[in-house]
């Protein structure tokens, strides 16, 4: 063993194989310990993933406690942390305060073939010679040919989590949102693939990847983050503590804790895994966003309601679209245009008789303070008379097949090459070709939808590029698969920023993800179909993309393929304005379904929806603040706000949205009641319709109507909303807010506001945003600074007080604003649900203020 400032290395020898190999372990200032298993000499360097870790994590300097024949151990700054590595077997230990919860190893599974000499070809007509291995170099799926240029390389490990019997991650599945013993099936799948309408439940995989699984117990939160973008299949066998399932008689048994063992196998790379140590779910998240990055801060905008549609069909068509919303008093602020606005799927194109005036059109809608979003997809049109094909033709920026020229298969524009987002240079280049000046009719209201980037090709092996394929410095598609919708999702965004001069913040929707993607913007879960089911499965989806990281996610509103029945519409939409990206988006072949399609009362039912969800932009922007700056995601399962609740770890119909506010959606038709699992028997919940108030640790059965969208506020909790919904974000920008406060079984509540321009990294580079405290304590509420840093000026005011909760009525209520003195205010105060309001008031958000319930 040697010790070193980067952490601790040992050798391995596998005694069969004599294979030998190099294994570092090296903690880290956020408790986090990276396990890295490599060859100790490769033939050539194995590849390692780039891009994805945000930088070097900081080691911590190891010490040896314990040593013997057998093992020994590590510690590391305070000591509550230690490594236990067993010599043979080999099995490394993770112990906090002396308990073992993780082994790596501990059923000896590692596993790693290593890189070999090119085989000696057997001439033809000769027998096969016994050690040739070349056959092992080629295999064959269907009508394909996979060649592998540095022999099978796959490697692999398991680890045993002890004491946990839950748990999570690894999106992108149509599954559960707690992962199933993969026992009696497929282990889960981590291969980005195009699926048209893909099957449910299922452990295939789909768009993107994170390989990162989260297990937890109530007194820790775990996280394993497996970084390799080659295929990986990974294997859950959940293991019930001993009493349950021991059939051995009482005296004798030894009861023992619940354990899940996780098995990982990826196609190539290294062993390359960090281990979160939590132990809440809050840090958890904070560590797993300083190794990948943190969400990026939409631009307000981006979080109100998109109308999307493969496609709206030419300019008049999207300003009767446009106009349809101011005519039905409907708010949003995205229209989007898929790839028939382009001239024959050339992507940085527009199809001339169909959008002669691109930029008039973006004017158009700008006018209203209303964007356009455009599809950009990485294939490109294989036509020598078109510049920008020839430019990536002459740049080398495309990706190469086996023998080495450049690489075709079909896709929407027929015949394509697809660009090679994994080098550097393309990806610089790519950016540039957002540049206003390069993308013609293209204006800075413009935003980009990045699609069928698995990448999708319709006559590849399942879809998608060969493995063979051949990237820039010579790698082969097999290492790089996961990363190659991350990496254009990256070259976009950078491009937006880029066209701006650095000034604004980009939105760039992706459909292939992989762990980090969070850093560039919003994912989607592609396509889905119109039916129940899919409607119900969105929200694990969404759940488990959110535990990995991917907080600005959402699923298409109505379901992407067949047509949606006007009680599923209405219910999808009153499901998705409370899930984080929010877009309604159908195919080709559906009919159109803008909202007022169906009828004055399904118009009014999703009308009221989307005017709720402006209302609660506040609170919204407020939560991808905190995801932006603490790794905390806004949509969360139960679990996460109450870790100690087993009944809440495998609930994924409902969910919190942050800490305050917990949504069930109904997902079933004609239903007349729902049950809503109200977690916490010290909690108070209050309905948010109606104010009513309800004890937790029970489940409610609550009488549901079609306009019933079952929300409840947690008591203890504070939320902003706006007083109006006006006809876009930017209205509601700088709308009064109405501020209510849910006290407590103590009476007492808090919670923050966030504001800033909306639009700009100001927030950033000058400190130009504002964050805010309310808090309610002894019949006091105080609105302070929640942070002093900020520097940024607004009139936006609070007009309304709402206290939720308050047992009897006061007798006066007193308004002290600092440095103005004290004035009485009038307020309403209604019994039968417990309600204090206070309405014009008035008070900027930005000075101090109190207000006494007397
Ligand atoms: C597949 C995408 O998932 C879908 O959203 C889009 O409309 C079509 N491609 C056409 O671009």
């Amino acid at each position: 063993m040697v010790l070193s400032e980067k952490g601790a290395r040992f050798e391995l020898l596998e005694p069969d194989t004599q294979t030998k190999l190099l294994l570092s372990v090296s903690p880290c200032k956020n408790d986090t310990v990276k396990i890295l298993v490599d060859e100790l000499r490769p033939l050539k360097a194995r590849y390692r993933v780039p891009d994805v870790m945000t930088g070097e994590p900081q080691c911590e300097q190891l010490r040896v406690v314990r040593q013997s024949q057998h093992s020994i151990t590590l510690s590391w700054s305070s000591g509550c942390h230690q490594v236990c590595v067993w010599h043979f077997p080999f099995r490394l230990e993770i112990l906090c305060e002396e308990e073992v919860v993780v082994t790596f190893n501990s059923k000896g599974k590692l596993w790693f073939e290593t890189l070999q000499d090119p085989p000696r070809v057997t001439p033809p007509g000769r027998e096969l010679e016994e050690d040739d291995t070349s056959f092992l170099w080629k295999e064959t799926f269907r009508q394909f040919e996979d060649v592998k240029a540095n022999c099978p390389s796959s490697i692999g490990s398991d680890f045993c989590l002890h004491g946990f019997s839950h748990v999570f991650g690894l999106p992108e599945h149509a599954d559960s949102l707690q992962l199933k013993d993969t026992r009696d099936g497929e282990p889960y799948r981590l291969y980005n693939l195009d699926v048209f309408a893909y099957e449910l439940h299922s452990r295939l995989g789909l768009y993107g990847s994170v390989p990162l699984l989260v297990a937890h117990k109530p007194e820790r939160t775990l996280g394993l983050f497996w970084l390799n973008a080659s295929e990986t299949f990974v294997n859950v066998y959940y293991r019930p503590s001993d009493h349950q399932n021991d059939q051995t008689p009482r005296v004798k048994r030894r009861r023992t804790q619940p354990q899940t063992d996780v098995r990982w196998l990826s196609e190539s790379g290294v062993i390359d895994c960090t281990v979160l140590l939590g132990p809440t779910p809050q840090q958890l998240f904070s560590q797993y966003a300083q190794l990948t990055g943190y969400q990026a801060l939409p631009p307000l905008f981006s979080l109100g309601y998109h109308q999307c549609r493969w496609n709206y069909d030419d300019e008049a068509d999207v300003k009767a679209v446009d106009a349809g919303f101011d005519h039905h008093d409907i708010p949003y602020d995205v229209i989007w245009l898929d790839i028939e606005h382009t001239e024959g799927k050339r992507y940085f194109t527009w199809d001339s008789a169909l959008f002669p005036d691109p930029a008039g059109l973006q004017r158009h809608l700008e006018k209203k303070r209303r964007k356009l979003v455009v599809i950009s997809d990485p294939h490109i049109k294989v036509d020598p008379d078109w510049l920008l094909y020839c430019e990536a033709r002459d740049g080398g920026h495309f990706v190469k097949n086996r023998e080495g020229q450049i690489y075709r298969g079909s896709c929407w524009p027929g015949e394509s090459s697809y660009l090679d987002f994994s080098s550097p240079d393309t990806r610089a280049w790519y950016s540039r070709c957002f540049g206003l000046e390069k993308y013609k009719g293209s204006t800075p209201s413009l935003f980009v939808w990045n699609d069928m980037n698995e990448p999708s090709v319709f006559d590849g092996p399942e879809k998608t590029m060969p493995k063979d394929a051949v990237h820039y410095g010579g790698l082969a598609h097999r290492e790089v698969h996961n990363l190659y919708g991350f990496h254009q999702h990256m070259a976009t965004f950078e491009g937006l920023i880029t066209r701006s001069g650095g000034s604004q913040r980009p939105f760039v929707l992706s459909r292939s993800f992989f762990a980090g993607s969070q850093r560039f913007g919003a994912v989607w879960t592609g396509d889905n179909a119109a039916s129940w089911d899919y409607l119900k499965i969105s929200i694990p989806m969404l759940l488990s993309l959110s535990v990995a990281g991917i907080a600005f996610c959402g699923a298409d509103v109505g379901g992407f393929v067949q047509d949606p029945e006007p009680e599923l519409l209405i219910r999808w939409y009153q499901a998705a304005a409370l899930q984080p990206f929010f877009r309604g988006h159908s195919a080709k072949m559906t009919k159109r379904r803008e909202p007022w399609l169906f009828g004055e009362e399904v118009t009014a039912a999703i009308r009221s929806v989307i005017e709720e969800r402006y209302c609660l932009l506040p609170y919204w922007y407020t939560l991808f603040h905190h995801s932006h700056t603490c790794g905390l995601p806004p949509l969360r399962p139960l679990w996460v706000e109450f870790p100690r609740e087993q009944n809440t770890f495998s609930v994924d119909n409902q969910y919190m949205i942050g800490r305050a506010l917990l949504a069930c959606p109904v997902t079933e038709p004609k239903v007349k009641e729902i049950q809503v699992l109200l977690p916490g028997s010290a909690e108070v919940w209050f309905d948010i319709h109606s104010a009513e108030g309800f004890k937790g640790g029970r489940t409610l059965s609550l009488p549901v109507t079609m306009d019933t969208v079952p929300v409840f506020q947690r008591g203890g909790s504070v939320v902003c909303r706006s007083t109006g919904s006006g006809s876009c974000t930017a209205d509601v920008q700088w709308m009064p807010l109405s501020i209510t406060v849910a006290l407590n079984s103590q009476g007492a509540a808090d919670g923050e506001l966030y504001l800033d321009d909306g639009h700009s990294f100001s927030y950033r580079d000058r400190k130009a945003f504002c964050l805010r405290r309310f808090n309610m304590l002894s019949g006091r509420l105080l609105c302070r600074p929640a942070s002093e840093e900020g520097t940024y000026e607004c009139e936006t005011v609070v007009q309304s007080v709402s206290i939720l909760g308050l047992k009897s009525k006061p007798s006066s209520v007193v308004v002290h604003v600092s440095g103005a003195g004290d004035t009485r205010a009038a307020f309403q105060y209604t019994e039968s649900c417990s309600t204090l309001t206070v309405n014009d008031l008035d008070l900027r958000v930005t000075t101090d203020w109190d207000i006494q319930i007397g």
